[in-house]
């Protein structure tokens, strides 16, 4: 028997940027999907499409038991880090050896089979934690700072393709006014680099962030509420996280403030998760 957790991911900055290849910052954070595998002759019944891939691609037959903090269709990356952490304990259990670099690849292409198009961004978190710059598709870890965040969850389910789908349709449609947008979300990343340790500055580079992702239309009401909330409630700067149009937005506050953002977005009907930075990436626990 085999487990292995993995955590889940937020988008500091430059999501659907990253789409179009300028940079983005992503990083993951602590709630984690944990997933305990065991040989069996008779696999049991899979409980997603992405384990039944997971399988699949390792040529294994097992057992599977999956423990989630987070929240599913929420824009935190649940089905990367289930992915991650399901191929990893199917790595131990049946002593395959893939290396982490190697799983975070198959997790990749487990969700684009089951997804038809994914983010490599989730995958990559999930498999090495900490803080980690997107650019020209690359993957580079910054040093992971202490970075206390609140998340909440709108607990409205969104379709990530279709919210891609439609910033490219604006794109086309509008390049003279998308293409400065993405331009302006590439400063605000750059800028974002540097200021990782300085929260009110970062919080000024988020709303920044936040007014772009509205333009391209990736927002949503319920969002733009809890996103406003906070901000009331002292926080230094809050924006959608992902891919939008539901599911989550983060705030960066001062800990004085902490208490209060937080029932600021339950009052909105969200559901806040305070958290900090997972600097780990894929586990293994003890059984
Ligand atoms: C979704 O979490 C982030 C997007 O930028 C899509 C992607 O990076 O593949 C919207």
């Amino acid at each position: 028997m085999a487990t292995w957790s993995a955590p889940g991911k937020v988008f500091l900055f430059g999501e659907h940027a990253v789409v179009f290849g300028k940079p983005g910052i992503a990083m993951a954070i602590k709630p984690r999907v944990f997933v305990t595998v065991r040989k069996a002759r008779q696999a049991n019944v899979a409980k997603s499409a992405y384990i039944e891939e997971c399988f699949r691609l390792m040529g294994v037959k097992g057992s599977v038991y999956v423990r989630s903090q987070l929240p599913s269709s929420s824009g935190l990356g649940s089905s990367a880090a289930v992915t991650v952490a399901t191929l990893s304990a199917i790595n131990d259990e049946f002593k395959l050896s893939y290396s982490r670099e190697q799983i975070a690849k198959m997790a990749h292409s487990v969700e684009k089979k089951v997804q038809s198009r994914a983010s490599a961004t989730d995958t990559y978190v999930s498999s090495f934690g900490g803080i980690v710059l997107i650019a020209a598709g690359a993957k580079r870890r910054l040093p992971p700072v202490d970075m206390q965040l609140i998340v909440g969850n709108t607990m409205i389910s969104h379709n990530t393709g279709r919210l891609v789908a439609h910033v490219a349709d604006m794109k086309e449609k509008y390049p003279e006014i998308i293409d400065p947008i993405l331009d302006a979300m590439e400063g605000v990343a750059m800028r974002g680099i540097h200021k990782l340790e300085e929260p009110k500055e970062l919080g000024m580079l988020m709303n920044i962030n936040q007014s772009l992702l509205d333009a391209l239309g990736v927002g949503h009401p319920q969002l733009s509420r809890m996103i406003l909330a906070a901000r009331d409630a002292g926080a230094y700067g809050a924006k959608i996280t992902g891919a939008g149009g539901g599911g989550s937005m983060i705030a960066v506050y001062n800990k004085r403030h902490k208490n209060k953002v937080a029932q600021a977005i339950e009052k909105c009907d969200g559901r806040p998760i305070i958290t900090s930075i997972d600097s780990e990436g894929v586990r293994k626990e003890k059984e």
